[in-house]
């Protein structure tokens, strides 16, 4: 179970979060949901590292942890623009983090690559670039990135809203295989439809005053 106790962050002395408490279970799909301009992708960058919040305590199975040094353990984050290296194909893509950080040899990573390939459905396009991908499969090649690396916890920062409106339902039906399979995801919307598609729980974040976008 990942804990959040007591986030709090400003920008320029503007409090965006203000003591933020949730929790995600082992297994199960917690949305993060609010206006835009909430503090939402705050949450997500200082939980994974990104951003140094100005208090708070994190947990994983009641273990504290500090964001700055070992997020890259805990999450894997699948952005909103997804961010594949564009120089790289699909399979490198998904196995450039295992043979760099993890070591592992590149025999097991492509091994594994090739599962979650067939798992996300880019077995064809696993020698394309990042430019020859629609939406929907470069969001899979994120998705397939992230999970190489075995994360406890995989986040999502808007999964719907780079892609074509008539892709949501494919997005929820991939993310509800995905916890079929035991994956504890985490997941910033503003899309309510979505989040009651996929969600286990839902947490709203309130924009502070003054503060909506
Ligand atoms: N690095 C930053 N510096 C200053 N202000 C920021 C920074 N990041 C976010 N903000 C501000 O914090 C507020 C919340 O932003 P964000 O977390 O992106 O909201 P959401 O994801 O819910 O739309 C916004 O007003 C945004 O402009
Ligand atoms: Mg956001």
């Amino acid at each position: 179970m990942l804990k959040v106790t007591n986030l709090k962050k400003s920008f320029n002395g503007r409090q965006i979060l203000d003591g933020i408490n949730f929790t995600v279970k082992d297994g199960e799909i917690l949305c993060i949901v609010g206006p835009s301009g909430a503090g939402k992708t705050t949450i997500l960058r200082c939980l994974t590292g990104m951003e140094q919040a100005d208090s708070g305590e994190f947990s994983l199975d009641d273990k504290p942890f500090d964001p700055a040094k070992d997020s890259q353990r805990i999450f894997g984050v699948v952005f909103q623009d997804f961010n594949l290296f564009p120089n790289l194909s699909v399979k490198e893509n998904i196995t450039l983090a295992p043979t760099l950080v993890k070591k592992i040899s590149q025999e097991t990573a492509d091994a594994q690559a090739a599962k979650l390939e067939r798992q996300l459905d880019l077995t064809q396009v696993e020698s394309q670039y990042p430019w020859q991908l629609s939406g929907g499969q470069k969001q899979r090649v994120a998705i397939a990135r992230a999970l190489a690396m075995k994360p406890q916890v995989l986040c999502y920062d808007e999964p719907t809203s780079a892609l074509d409106p008539n892709l949501r339902d494919e997005v929820a039906e991939m993310i509800l295989d995905l916890k079929k399979g035991g994956t504890t995801q985490l997941i910033i919307t503003h899309d309510m439809d979505f989040a009651k598609k996929v969600a286990d729980d839902l947490f709203t974040v309130k924009a502070l005053e003054g503060q909506e976008d």
